[in-house]
Formats: C-alpha cells, structure tokens, sequence
C-alpha cells in the first residue's frame, strides 16, 4: 500500500500522497494542499521543496553521489569527452558512434556568430565583466534567430537552437576575452574538438601559431564534465522558471548565466581565488582567516566552503583536487596558491565549527587553480562554469517543456501593511 501524509489543521485531518524517486527519495505531494486546505507552505530558498520530477540528475548530498542519467560522475569524468556528456544530459543516453559524429558536425557547423554581432562587443567598455557580456550576448542571439521566439514551434526548430546555443557558447565566451584584452577575435577552427576549438580562440594570435596542449584540453574537458548538471540549483532552476513563461530558450539560458555570476553559486571559483590572493598577500596565516570565517560579526565567509545539499563531501571538489595536483604537475607548475587552499582545507576541516556544520570544500575550491594554471584569467572562470552548464541547463529546460509544466509561480506570506486610507501630500 502506498504511503500516506497526514497534515491536521483546524480540527481537520488531510491527507497527502507520498511518492517515491527510482533512488527511494521520498517525498509529500501536496500540489493540491491550497485547494484542500486554504494554507500553503512557507520555505525561504526552497531547502525543503523538490520543484519538479526529473530524470536528468541524480544527487546524494549525505553520500556525496552524483549521477548523470545514471551514470557515475567519476566514471564520466574519467571516460568520456564534453560532447559525449552533452548529448547523454540532453538526449537521455550515451551516443553510439553514428549519433556522436551527426551531433559533432552538427555543432561545428554552427560555431561562426554572425558578424553584425562584432559590433556589439565593440561597445562594451574593456573593463567589462566578461559574465555581464555573455549574459547579453545569448540574449542578442534571439534577435538574430527570430524563429527561436516561440521555443514550441517543432521539435527540429528545437533541436537547432540548443545546437546553436553549444556552438556559439564557447565562441561568445572566448571573444568576450579578446575584446577585454582589445585583441583581434579568432575565428572558431572546426577540425579542432569542442574543448580545443576554444582554446584556440582565447589564445591563438592572428600573428602567431598555436598549438593546443593536450594536458591543457583533457583538463579542460575534465572540468566541464564536471560542471555540466547538478539538478535543481540557482542558475538551473532559474532557466526552469524563465523558460516555464515559454520564454525563448535564448533568454532563459541568459538569466541561468546571470543567476550563475554571484559568487554564492558559480562566482565562487572567481572569489576562491580572490581569496587565496588576499591570504597570500596577506603573509598566509590561514588561522587567522578561518578565525574570520567563524567570527558572525565579520562578514568574510570560507569561499570555496559549504554546500545547501552535500553534507559530508562534494564528489566533484575530490576529483578536481586530484586533478589539480595532475596538471600542475604535469605542467611543472608551483603555484603557492595550491598550497594555501591546502593548508586552509586541513585547518577548516579540522575545526569544530566547519565540523559541526558539515562544511567541506565544493567544486569551486580547487577549480580556480587548475584554470590558473591553463592560462584562463580569473574575471573569466564563471564564463568557464557557464560553458560547462550549458549542456545540464538545456537539458533542463528541455524536460521542463516536454513535460509542459506550469508556469513557475510561488506563493508568499504577506507581512506589510494592512489598508488604509491615501492621504493627500500635505497632511502627511
Ligand atoms: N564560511 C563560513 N561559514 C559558512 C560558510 C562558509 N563558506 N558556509 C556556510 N557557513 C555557515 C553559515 O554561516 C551558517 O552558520 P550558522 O548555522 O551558525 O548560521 C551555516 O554554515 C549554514 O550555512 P547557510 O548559509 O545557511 O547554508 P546555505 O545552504 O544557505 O548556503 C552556500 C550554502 C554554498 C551558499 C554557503 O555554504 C556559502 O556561502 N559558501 C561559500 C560560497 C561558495 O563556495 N559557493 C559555491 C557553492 S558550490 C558551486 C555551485 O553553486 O554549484
């Protein structure tokens, strides 16, 4: 027999169903609680309140799991390329080989961004945060592609815009480098794969040759596997919500990048190492700053440290760890950076208040260092981010519309005023 949750108000016993994920997750459907009841339930940042069913994600907080479609991230990250990802998280499966090369050439043929659009990075100022240039480029593609406006129109107009989207991402992000930088704009190198294209835009030179490093590309495909879902977060969740208004698919990932740039969420990889500059600058007490850290009055959090959902480790932050170390090596880099964050990770760790909290490093602890260390400027490590999410966020939006879900739209607890009466300017 099934489950049954009994809510008593007001004398009255009601009751709700409980249902069960394929991982036993439990929860209370109480979607029709309002109808029954007249109440609703109150949840400031939804700590308590699964949004949707999703079968895109799998996440175990207490024992810091993480599945993909089912699949282990460690295995993912280990195995497979971006692409392969990319088309599991948005397709449902792995590809067969036939699938990966039409979804492969499929994107290639979309990297070039139409020219018009130079112009528009021409205007921002140089000091432009390359987050707040991105978030406004994706919106500008809607402009270019007005049949994207009505994100239902076929499942083939569909598939175009989110090839569109993975194949312009990479391209808008490393131009929104060079324009920083007032270098020339690379154009996209299609025989290159989707890690080693980009970074052949951000650093090849009209005047020079470049070459791509494999050490430099095999990271960078680790991280983006690594970024590329993590179910009902800020950013996700907010593409969920835009694209519920049927909003295009355009505008929706351009508020996902926006809710990604604070440093709470994706702006964290860019704090992290904000911070560790600081410490560093600052003679490396690391006592000292965790002393910071715990002192309520003191506004300086741990960036890099704690987590809304894992509570014993971030499956994620293991992997980069050891990766760190890899491609450091690798390189024949020392960067004292490294040595702070591992220095503050064993003071935090062992100290009662990081304990008692169930703190630990997340994935953007480390991340920074390892984007350091493949040349990647610090304001540029969320654009990172974003190019990693892209593939999670449009698999998100894409189960949302197929599902036809409603549009998002949270209740409140009114606490203002009661009425009363408008009085004139003079009497008040
Ligand atoms: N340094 C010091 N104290 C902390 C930290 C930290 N980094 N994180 C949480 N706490 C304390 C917090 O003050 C609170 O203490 P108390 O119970 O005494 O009031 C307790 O731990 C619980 O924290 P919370 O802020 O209520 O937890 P949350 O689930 O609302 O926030 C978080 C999660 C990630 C926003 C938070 O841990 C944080 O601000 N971390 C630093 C920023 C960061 O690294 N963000 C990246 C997250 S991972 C990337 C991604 O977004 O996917």
């Amino acid at each position: 027999m099934s489950e049954i949750a009994k809510i008593e108000l007001d004398g009255k016993t009601f009751e709700f169903p409980v249902i069960e994920g394929t991982e036993n997750e439990k929860a209370i459907d109480i979607s029709k609680l309002r109808d029954a009841t007249g109440y609703i339930t109150l949840d400031p940042g939804y700590k308590n309140t699964g949004a949707t069913k999703s079968s895109i994600t799998y996440l175990d907080g207490e024992k810091g799991i993480l599945h993909y479609r089912g699949y282990s991230i460690e295995q993912l990250a280990e195995k497979a390329s971006f692409i392969e990802v990319a088309y599991l998280l948005i397709y449902g499966n792995l590809p067969n080989q036939t699938d990966l090369d039409v979804f492969t050439n499929s994107i290639t043929k979309h990297t070039l961004v139409h020219e018009d659009m130079k112009q528009f990075f021409e205007a921002y100022p140089a000091k432009a945060h390359p987050m707040g240039v991105l978030a406004s480029m994706v919106c500008s593609l809607s402009t270019f592609y007005p049949e994207s406006l009505d994100p239902n129109r076929s499942p083939e107009a569909k598939d175009l815009t989110i090839l569109r989207l993975l194949a312009k991402l990479p391209t808008l992000a490393a131009w929104s480098y060079k324009n920083a930088m007032r270098h020339p704009f690379m154009y996209p190198k299609n025989d290159l794969d989707y890690c080693s294209n980009f970074l052949h835009m951000m650093f090849a030179m009209p005047t020079e040759d470049y070459t791509v490093d494999p050490v430099v590309s095999n990271a960078l495909n680790k991280l983006l596997i690594l970024h590329a879902d993590h179910e009902q977060n800020c950013s996700t969740s907010t593409v969920r919500i835009v694209g519920s208004s049927q909003a295009n698919l355009y505008a929706s990932i351009s508020a996902g990048i926006s809710a990604l740039w604070g440093p709470l969420h994706g702006g964290a990889n860019q704090a992290v190492i904000e911070m560790l500059e600081q410490i560093h600058a600052d003679g490396g007490d690391v006592d000292k700053w965790v002393t910071k850290a715990k002192d309520k009055e003191d506004p300086f959090r741990l960036m890099g440290f704690g987590h809304r959902v894992y509570k014993n480790f971030d499956p994620r932050a293991t992997i980069i760890k050891k990766a760190c170390d890899d491609v450091l090596e690798k390189m024949g880099i020392n960067d004292p950076m490294l040595e702070i964050a591992k220095k503050l990770e064993k003071v935090a760790l062992e100290d009662e208040y990081f304990k008692s909290r169930n703190l630990y490093p997340n994935v953007d602890f480390y991340s920074g260092i390892i984007y350091r260390a493949l040349g990647i400027p610090t304001e540029m490590f969320t654009v990172m981010f974003a190019i990693g999410r892209l593939p999670g966020w449009i698999a998100q939006w894409k189960e949302m519309t197929e599902n036809n879900e409603p549009i998002g739209r949270p209740r409140q607890i009114y606490t203002g005023a009661t009425p009363r009466e408008y009085v004139s300017i003079e009497k008040r």
